[in-house]
């Protein structure tokens, strides 16, 4: 019962065991899960016991691998007993008013990526939600929905189908979404609110909407305004005094940014948020052992505990031990001791390597002419970016930024972006992405356990180590030019720079340096040319102290200059940095030409080589410099 784009799949799924209970619900776009109100289970016991009188009928694989826990998992989902008493009672408190007499039915569910969010809710609360309280069952209608790019579209959908309408109704839909759309005169939007009171018994099955994945509203809906009819249909109907409509969210913590831009999201956040904490020994052992015992193939205690060292403390690791616990679960039904794959896998991780070779193999290894890079290309350069290299121990993850991922600012994006979704995918989650504090998409390997166990990485960092590193090092140097006002003290000079120059030269084509070192090393070059011509002068002032002949020092020292504008001339094109060169032999040029000089033959001679190689490479024919603001707007003139 996950996402899927049929408006038209019906579910009708049995809870087998000694509660047994039909869940009826239907699919559209997002998710729309209907609980029938006859689903019981005891109260307040070990949810772990509770899965044993639910019985142990043969469950193919009893674990999730890299996908979340959804309601239908409820009986495989162990280890968060403590968080989903917790979750349940803020629920059902939340249903008090506060004591300023308002109403809050609003619960955000929040923590880092991966961390196990939406199985909480989905899998814990929800079915926790529909158990007896105070010996009264509990008749709630449970909606559930992503938000995707159209919010709107999704939440009228989602009410359609809790709702006695036609559930296929497409000017149903229209009006519904027109309702959530419109606020009312005073600017509130109530349009949730007022659909929920049709539906169907609202006042005694009240409607409990979770929005998994919220920060989609910040990702995918690119449109201000359905953000915020959509906030606001939240809003207003979790504060409406008739109780019909009560809201509960998951969202990644890196978005925390965003709501803290909405006052009353940030309120509700800071009061009564609830962030989702990492998995403890206990919680983990339960987790790992518990469903392969129902599933009647318990795994032993030292393998347990094995896998218990390996996955607690480690940020972002839960997907992993859950790919992990799939492989050792196959291995299991061919007779294969767990610590055997276990140890063939490379541990907690390992698993992954092999996951990320696969989807590197199934890559588009051509490329088309006008392409610098096929998708294997792509690849390469983006994992080798994902590496900090280390002195004496091991490699470690790197954070970098989508768009760092381009050969240069020509590069298309798109095609970087289509090869990083192929390893960021929910089934694959060899990448993990984030948004940063000014939404810039940022990269990371999902856990530094695949440096370790993916070979073909392994190969590609010690094949290039070396010029990985140098690449590191101009860049770095390039950071603490820039993050100091672009201090010449800090730009290259000497061997260093030569050493650059070599490597943009020879090496760039497959390793590629930022915008900024490109821009760092031409600024060294020309600190360097502006040092030579002040050195060339100095060395003219005894010629004129001792001769003193003014006009002949004048010639030298503009002779001087000039041979120095073809000599760099010379190493912008080294460089490929074609329209430097040119703008350099301009200068040189006009300088001959207004004080009547004539250089050397063999100067002249580089002058008019030079001149030529920097017309035929040239690619740019000019070049706005100065400006370091965002540009809103470009306006060209004729005159
Ligand atoms: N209690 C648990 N026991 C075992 N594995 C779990 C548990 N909770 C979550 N997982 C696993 O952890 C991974 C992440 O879970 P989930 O998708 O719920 O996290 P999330 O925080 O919602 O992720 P995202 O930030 O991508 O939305 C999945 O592989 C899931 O199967
Ligand atoms: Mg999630």
């Amino acid at each position: 019962m996950s996402n899927n784009a049929d408006a038209n799949v019906q579910i009708e799924q049995t809870v087998t065991g000694s509660n047994q209970g039909t869940i009826i619900g239907s699919i559209s776009g997002g998710v729309v899960i209907i609980y029938g109100n006859h689903i019981q289970k005891p109260e307040d016991i070990d949810p772990i016991q509770k899965l044993e009188d639910i019985g142990s009928e043969a469950v193919k694989n009893p674990y999730k691998g890299l996908l979340a826990f959804h309601e239908q998992d409820h009986n495989r989902f162990f280890g968060r007993y403590t968080e989903i008493q917790t979750l349940w009672q803020e629920f059902w408190r939340l249903h008090e008013p506060d004591p300023d007499g308002k109403y809050r039915r609003f619960l955000p569910i929040y923590g880092p990526s991966g961390s196990g969010k939406s199985s909480l809710a989905r899998a814990g609360l929800l079915p926790k939600l529909q158990e007896s309280l105070n010996g009264e069952l509990q008749q709630l209608q449970i909606a559930v929905l992503t938000p995707g790019e159209k919010p709107i579209q999704e939440l009228a959908t989602v009410l359609l189908k809790t709702s006695a309408e036609d559930k296929l109704s497409v000017a149903k839909l229209a009006e519904w979404e027109e309702t959530l759309n419109r606020p009312d005169t005073a600017g509130e939007y109530n349009g949730l609110q007022r659909i929920a009171s049709l539906l169907p018994d609202i006042e005694n099955r009240p409607l409990v909407l979770l929005i998994d994945q919220f920060e989609e509203i910040y990702s995918m809906c690119k449109e201000q305004n359905l953000r915020d009819a959509f906030i606001g249909n939240l809003l207003y109907a979790a504060k409406d005094r008739r109780c019909n409509v009560s809201v509960i969210i998951t969202m990644r913590s890196d978005f925390l940014r965003e709501t803290q831009q909405q006052p009353a999201l940030n309120y509700l956040f800071s009061a009564q948020g609830f962030l989702v904490p990492v998995m403890q020994t206990a919680g983990l052992w339960a987790a790992i052992a518990e469903p392969a015992k129902k599933a009647n193939q318990p795994l032993e205690p030292d393998i347990v505990q094995r896998l218990v060292d390996e996955t607690k403390q480690r940020e972002g690791a839960l997907p992993l031990l859950q790919f992990t616990l799939m492989e050792i679960w196959e291995g299991l039904q061919q007779d294969k001791d767990p610590m055997t794959t276990l140890q063939q896998l490379g541990g907690v991780g390992g698993a992954l390597g092999k996951k990320a070779q696969k989807v590197y193999e199934d890559l588009d290894s051509s490329k088309k002419a006008s392409e610098k890079d096929s998708e294997k290309d792509i690849a390469k350069r983006l994992f080798l970016e994902l590496v900090t290299l280390r002195e004496g121990t091991e490699d470690t993850r790197r954070r970098v930024r989508l768009e760092h991922l381009r050969r240069d600012k020509n590069d298309d994006l798109q095609k970087v972006r289509c090869v990083v979704e192929k390893f960021a995918r929910q089934d694959i989650r060899v990448i993990s992405m984030t948004a940063d504090d000014q939404q810039h998409q940022i990269l990371e390997i999902s856990h530094e356990a695949l440096l370790q166990n993916w070979n073909l990485l392994q190969r590609w960092v010690e094949e290039d180590r070396d010029f990985l590193r140098q690449k590191r090092q101009i860049e770095t140097s390039a950071d603490s030019w820039q993050e100091n006002s672009r201090n010449k003290g800090y730009l290259l000079q000497g061997s260093p720079l030569k050493e650059a120059l070599h490597f943009q030269k020879q090496k760039t084509t497959k390793f590629p340096l930022s915008e900024s070192a490109k821009e760092f090393i031409q600024a060294s070059i020309k600190y360097r040319i502006r040092n030579r011509v002040k050195l060339a002068n100095l060395l003219l002032i005894p010629v004129f102290l001792f001769g003193g002949i003014a006009v002949r020092y004048f010639r030298l020292s503009t002779i001087s200059k000039i041979e120095a504008l073809i000599s760099f001339s010379e190493e912008s094109l080294e460089s490929n940095q074609n329209l430097e060169s040119l703008l350099l032999l301009i200068e040189a040029g006009y300088k001959q030409k207004k004080n009547s000089i004539n250089v050397s033959g063999n100067s002249y001679n580089t002058l008019k080589k030079n001149l030529i190689r920097s017309l035929s490479y040239l690619t740019e024919y000019n070049r706005f410099n100065g400006h370091s603001g965002g540009i809103t707007d470009v306006v060209f003139s004729n005159s």
